[in-house]
């Protein structure tokens, strides 16, 4: 991984990663990059998953959105690498922006080069995982009659060597955090048994747990939109905004970078121009917009 090293990126770096598919990755960079930009820091996002794209996608969404109803978005900037190589994905960040205070990384869903490069870069490395003890094997084993941990998994292994690289140079300790993601109320006896098994895994492979987001309609459809609960106040006649779902979000990104992530308080704003669309083009996306966070409201 000497090469990933030797092409550092600027700021401070994040990356969303787990060998697990489907664990809320993409959702969770997404959610982080844009809370980042609405506090007004400069932040580059990178999927590195080109085959899916997904938070790309959600950022060509978030693009159209600004522009069709002609609101002025905080806005990332945001590419997916083609080349998977730490030198391209050194030169995409510096193309985008070089001063840039973040830089997000969406990780594909297995290990590959890129996968371990993300990891090798990260200062921050977030893994999010469903709450389930199958999840729970992809950090590491915990025996499930004593609750004891075992050894790592072949990711936390990954992990631990990857960190033993960034101690001998010297470099900043990686922070890595397991944050849950989907966690429904109804299942709290079972979140319960999780959060002793993960409390036993946090000590012995040294990670830090976030609360991360519940399972709710409303993160998979303002996704489509690319937008967040915490862009809603900017629609106020095309949806309205949850307190309960804007504090979860603030509070993963207090739980990822605490106070660190207050930024200047000014927002870098969209670098989508907002254009003048016809009413009935307007009067469509109102309509969208209000059924998929209309269809939300009793859970939002
Ligand atoms: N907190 C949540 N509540 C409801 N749905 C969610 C939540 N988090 C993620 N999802 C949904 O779960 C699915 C997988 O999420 P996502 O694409 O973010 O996972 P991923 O780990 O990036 O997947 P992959 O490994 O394929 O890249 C998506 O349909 C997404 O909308
Ligand atoms: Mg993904």
């Amino acid at each position: 991984m000497a090469d990933a090293l030797a092409h550092p990126l600027p700021g401070h770096v994040i990356a969303f990663a787990n060998e697990k598919g489907g664990v809320g990755k993409s959702t969770l960079a997404f959610h982080t990059a844009v809370a980042l930009a609405r506090a007004g820091h400069r932040v580059v996002a990178i999927d590195l998953d080109r085959r899916q794209s997904t938070l790309e996608s959600s950022f060509a969404a978030r693009e159209g959105t600004a522009r069709v109803v002609g609101v002025d978005l905080p806005m990332p900037m945001h590419a997916v690498l083609n080349r998977h190589c730490a030198a391209q994905l050194q030169q995409e960040v510096a193309r985008l922006d070089a001063r840039a205070d973040y830089v997000v990384l969406d990780a594909p869903g297995a290990d590959c080069p890129i996968f371990r490069r993300a990891v090798a870069l990260a200062h921050t490395l977030v893994t999010p995982i469903n709450p389930s003890f199958v999840d729970l094997q992809v950090i590491g084993r915990i025996d499930p009659v004593s609750g004891r941990p075992g050894p790592a998994s072949a990711f936390g292994r990954t992990v631990a060597a990857l960190r033993e690289e960034r101690r001998g140079r010297e470099l900043a300790p990686l922070d890595w955090i397991v944050a849950k993601n989907r966690v429904r109320s109804c299942e709290r006896r079972q979140i319960d048994r999780i959060d002793s098994a993960l409390s036993a895994l946090a000590g012995h492979h040294e990670f830090r747990v976030a609360c991360g987001l519940s399972e709710r309609v409303a993160f998979r459809e303002l996704f489509q939109f690319g937008l967040t609960h915490l862009d809603l106040p900017q629609l106020p006649d095309m949806a309205r905004a949850s307190r309960t779902t804007t504090a979860e979000i603030e509070e993963l990104i207090d739980d990822l970078l605490g106070a660190d992530r207050r930024g200047p308080g000014r927002s870098r704003r969209a670098a989508a121009t907002p254009v003048r669309t016809s009413g009935r083009a307007r009067a469509a996306y109102r309509e969208a917009l209000a059924a998929a966070t209309g269809a939300v409201s009793p859970c939002a």
